[in-house]
């Protein structure tokens, strides 16, 4: 017998949390600002990524940005009510040898002037619910420096599940330090939403259009 396919949601807008709208990235001065800003911030890049520093790029916008968009699954600049560009948030495309497993990367940056106000918590519950609703992801995960203590804060305070450690295997500035590794899956994001107001404030409208139990 023919299998019968029913739609449970009607089409809605979803690139938009409490405080913040996503937009795809564009090309215009105050972008071209935030991708600078991020390329320069020695703190950020060192805690957010393992790569040996290296001096500023020229032109870092139509280089190095372009082919980081190219691998996403996800690029969104974030804005809030007043300003446009305040950070970035990204999901890791998959090759498609390993698309099966539906695991992605989360990245996320807050540019300077807005950080300690909730926005890169807010960014990245709106990331993850967009991962597991709409990209159809099991799994999100993401390694921090063990020294990135805003990145650490942000991921164990929203309930990412520390998940391993690489002991000294991160050279930085002439120490050792932890990589370590932190993960949630899509039914344990399901029961935060159930379970901690935070989020459903965070997600507003796009709550009521909430994970299909059953679907892992
Ligand atoms: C990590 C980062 C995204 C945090 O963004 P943010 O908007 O400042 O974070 P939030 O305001 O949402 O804070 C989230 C939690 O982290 C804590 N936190 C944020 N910055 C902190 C800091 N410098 N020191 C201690 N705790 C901090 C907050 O207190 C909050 O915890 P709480 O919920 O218990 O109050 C931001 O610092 C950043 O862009 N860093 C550079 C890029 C990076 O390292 N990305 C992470 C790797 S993917």
């Amino acid at each position: 017998m023919k299998k019968k396919f029913m739609t449970c949601v009607a089409p809605f807008y979803h690139f938009k949390s409490a405080r913040l709208d996503y937009y795809n990235a564009t090309d215009d001065g105050d972008y071209k600002y935030l991708i600078e800003e991020m390329h320069q911030d020695v703190a950020s890049l060192s805690g957010s990524s393992p790569k040996l520093l290296q001096p500023r790029l020229v032109d870092v916008h139509t280089t190095s940005e372009k082919c980081v968009v190219d691998k996403c699954l996800l690029r969104a600049v974030i804005d809030n009510d007043e300003c446009k560009n305040i950070g970035i948030v990204s999901l890791k495309a998959i090759p498609p040898e390993l698309a099966h497993h539906r695991c992605t990367e989360v990245h996320i940056y807050i540019g300077n002037k807005y950080r300690g106000l909730g926005y890169g918590a807010e960014a990245t519950t709106w990331a993850t619910w967009y991962a597991f609703q709409m990209a159809g992801m099991h799994r999100i995960q993401v390694s921090i420096p063990s020294f990135n203590t805003p990145a650490t804060k942000l991921f164990e305070g929203l309930g990412f599940a520390e998940e391993g450690r690489q002991r000294s295997s991160i050279w930085f500035n002439g120490q050792w330090h932890d990589n370590v590794l932190y993960g949630v899956l899509k039914n344990e994001f399901r029961d935060w939403l159930e379970t901690d107001s935070r989020f459903s404030y965070i997600l507003g409208d796009l709550n009521n259009n909430c994970l299909l139990d059953g679907d892992f």
